[in-house]
């Protein structure tokens, strides 16, 4: 299928419902359960989430449906829809910009994914039994700063994660994403009834739902925001990608709702399986990028079967990262195969062996290469993993949504983004209108302010 030319019989999601978790299993993923706790426990628990829901809901919502849109409209990757829609302008640029946060992403993701599929062996091995809070931070920062271990396990996941992109759109990522959703679910369910019912849990309960909001800084609301597009896989256009796989008579805005309160639901639900659990056991909750990864092992112990439910749970959050690792590379291979008629094969193997080489320097850099630090303002500088984090969450992705917010709604027109959004007049939207302030005005302007406060530019510094 894909030697056609350009236009023609461009490959297709199945069923709504296939796109719908597709999509879903793009935005689910290490975001929810890994990187969402632990930038929740930096940042102060409670008021931190009540930012990230309003982020989710109100700019995660219009820069979602205008990917969509985008990517139905323009039939092509994220740099070529552009370059349909807006022929001989530099909007393409936006498109750009995704494509070298893909690379960065998917660098550190995929090292992050290996650390799950390695705690897999872990725990089924018996390595956490018994374990101390301390003996278990050990272990966890033996491991992250080996020179060679994250980086084998790193290795694995880029395979994986090719093998699946080469099956192709269809067969290969929409059937891992139907059977996982469900899967994922229950467990965090039973990690949130052991969590609670700890002993000294309750602690954990109210850092979660009461919100302190003296401890909001301008930091705190840039990495709320920042997490609200990177756990929605925002801002790059992995979602104008996967909207160019999607034909005319989905409803896309009622299927962005249905992708949003799936992956808040997760990451909520990771809150909660996390925090109680957290306090029970005697962590502190601004724990790092560690966080999962110690205190998970902990609770795990103190379940009958443990092993089991532990081993279960890191084999589900290593299915979760690979079906949002697929959805990064997914944005790379679509550009280069559309643009330069490639194969799938070729293209999916020799990006990812670049990415896999980028995600060996972002794992080195937490062990050896620790010495190699990035100036990075409000910080005593980073280093690579940090770095690629914080420049795509904080930087490009929050301005990337909010091009294309501009882009749909004052230079496509509104009109045009109508007709797609509508299917050609066929759904009616009475709060199309109130779609039109929200994604032009209100979406542009808080994302411009919080990237200002953020960084010190107004307002108090950082
Ligand atoms: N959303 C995914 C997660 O939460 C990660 C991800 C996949 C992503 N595709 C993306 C992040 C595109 C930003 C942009 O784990």
């Amino acid at each position: 299928m894909e030697n056609k030319s350009l236009g023609q019989e461009r490959e297709q999601w199945a069923t709504r419902f296939g796109f719908i978790m597709a999509a879903a299993g793009s935005a689910v993923g290490l975001g929810n359960i890994w990187r969402f706790p632990y930038l929740a426990g930096e940042n102060g628990g409670g008021a931190f989430i009540v930012i990230y829901l309003l982020s989710v809901f109100v700019v995660g919502f219009a820069v979602m449906l205008c990917e969509f849109t985008i990517g139905r409209a323009g039939q092509l990757n994220s740099i070529g829809s552009f370059r349909k829609l807006a022929p001989r302008t530099p909007w393409w640029l936006v498109g750009a910009s995704g494509i070298l946060a893909a690379f960065m992403i998917l660098s550190f993701y995929s090292v992050v994914a290996g650390w799950t599929m390695a705690y897999v062996w872990q725990t089924l091995s018996g390595a956490f039994a018994g374990a101390n809070p301390e003996q278990l931070t050990n272990m966890f920062v033996g491991f992250i700063t080996d020179p060679i271990q994250p980086i084998i396990w790193h290795a694995i996941f880029m395979a994986l994660t090719v093998g699946i992109v080469v099956a192709g759109v269809k067969s290969g990522i929409e059937k891992w994403s139907i059977i996982l959703m469900p899967a994922i679910f229950v467990i965090l369910i039973i990690l949130i009834i052991r969590g609670v019912t700890l002993q000294g849990s309750m602690p954990g309960v109210s850092f979660i739902l009461k919100p302190d909001f003296s401890q909001i800084t301008g930091s705190v609301v840039l990495a709320a925001l920042g997490q609200a597009f990177f756990s929605l896989s925002l801002g790059m256009g992995a979602m104008i990608t996967y909207g160019s796989y999607l034909n005319k008579n989905v409803n896309m805005p009622s299927s962005a709702l249905t992708v949003i309160s799936l992956d808040t639901s997760v990451a909520i639900l990771a809150g909660f399986a996390i925090f109680p659990a957290l306090f029970a056991v005697g962590f502190e909750p601004a724990q790092g990028p560690g966080l999962v990864f110690m205190v998970l092992p902990a609770v795990f112990d103190t379940i009958p079967f443990g092993v089991v439910f532990g081993t279960i749970f890191f084999i589900l959050l290593a299915i979760a990262a690979l079906t949002s690792a697929i959805s990064l590379l997914e944005v790379v291979v679509a550009f280069i195969k559309d643009q330069y008629n490639v194969s799938r094969v070729v293209s999916a193997v020799s990006i990812g062996f670049i990415i896999f080489l980028v995600g060996v320097t972002a794992s080195l850099s937490n062990g050896p290469w620790s010495h190699i630090v990035i100036p990075w303002p409000g910080t005593a500088g980073l280093n690579l993993f940090d770095f690629y984090d914080y420049f795509t969450s904080k930087v490009l992705l929050p301005l990337g949504g909010m091009l294309i917010c501009l882009f749909v709604i004052w230079y496509w027109k509104p009109q045009n983004a109508f007709k797609e959004i509508t299917n050609d007049g066929e759904l009616n939207f009475g709060w199309l209108p109130a779609f039109k302030i929200l994604a032009g005005v209100i979406a542009p302007i808080i994302i411009a302010l919080v990237l200002l406060y953020g960084f010190g530019v107004i307002g108090t510094a950082v």
